[in-house]
């Protein structure tokens, strides 16, 4: 039987999806961004937008969940030329990592050189709130531990090194540059930032793994965002997150609460709009400091 981890995309399909692209639009994106569930809004305030639905693209996997819509949009946000990932491909729904990372190497070779990523999280820091926006400070990666990771298997050095380090995987200067925006919008109150902790998924957790991710220093949980990251820094792509608080996680065995799909997509609809406004703001202002994009 065929293992998964194995088989992996070469440097050649991935410049023959990029070249692809490249040949069936005028844009020539700096900036990547992958919207989690329900956050592909974003992808409307694009100007003089190009779309492909993931089923055309060569070598492209297919969103098979709600809140996904499964398109890559390409347009001008804020003056700034940027691709828009409608939806991304996740461990659970059965994607190997070299498939749910793919997109990513594709950004690299299109030109991209910041990416920024987004998500649906459930809240682990009892100070946060549904709705809550966290800027990403770091995350634990925990299929990692288990060797279940995008880099594993042989490394192409015309992506990056065998070794890269993570101690700088959210970006200082995009963070600051976060808070000073989400200041001036007057939202200040509404972020945080924490570290994310990923797993594989589908279920959502138990109480002992909650209480067990809380000592570990997580203050967010979801089921991606790490391996994007980690093939964005492979191939020297400044990345940085945000995580949107769409529950709480329950840590008390008393509690009726309990994580559900529609829940998180309800509070993602309530709180998009903000985190679209601050990430847009964003671009503009990455355009505007040019030596940071
Ligand atoms: N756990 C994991 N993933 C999630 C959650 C959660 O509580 N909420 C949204 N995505």
């Amino acid at each position: 039987m065929e293992c998964p981890q194995e088989k992996r995309y070469t440097y050649e399909d991935t410049k023959k999806t990029a070249d692809w692209l490249l040949s069936h639009t005028k844009h020539r994106p700096k900036v990547a961004i992958i919207c989690g569930s329900g956050l592909g809004g974003l992808a409307d305030l694009l100007k003089d937008q190009v779309v492909f639905d993931y089923t055309k693209i060569p070598n492209f996997s297919h969103s098979t969940v709600p809140g996904h819509a499964g398109k890559l949009v390409f347009g001008n946000l804020s003056g700034m030329s940027t691709v828009v990932m409608q939806g991304r491909f996740h461990m659970y729904e059965g994607y190997p990592l070299w498939k749910v990372t793919f997109p990513v190497r594709v950004f690299s070779l299109l030109g991209v050189e910041t990416l920024i990523v987004t998500n649906a999280a459930g809240g682990l820091n009892p100070d946060y709130k549904v709705g809550d926006i966290m800027l990403i400070r770091d995350h634990i990666n925990m299929p990692g531990f288990a060797g279940v990771n995008p880099l594993s298997g042989p490394n192409d050095d015309r992506f990056g090194a065998r070794f890269p380090a993570m101690s700088d995987a959210y970006d200082p200067d995009l963070r600051k540059l976060a808070r000073t925006v989400a200041k001036e919008m007057g939202c200040a109150g509404c972020l945080r930032e924490g570290v994310y902790c990923a797993l594989g998924g589908p279920n959502y957790e138990t109480i002992a793994e909650c209480r067990f991710l809380q000592r570990l220093g997580a203050d967010a949980v979801g089921m991606s965002t790490a391996p994007e990251v980690l093939v964005a820094r492979h191939c020297g792509m400044r990345t940085f997150g945000f995580s949107l608080i769409t529950n709480k996680s329950v840590l008390d065995y008393e509690s009726k609460e309990k994580a559900n799909h529609a829940e998180v997509l309800e509070a993602s609809r309530q709180s998009a709009r903000t985190l679209e406004k601050l990430v847009s703001l964003m671009v503009q202002r990455i355009e505007h400091n040019n030596n940071l994009a």
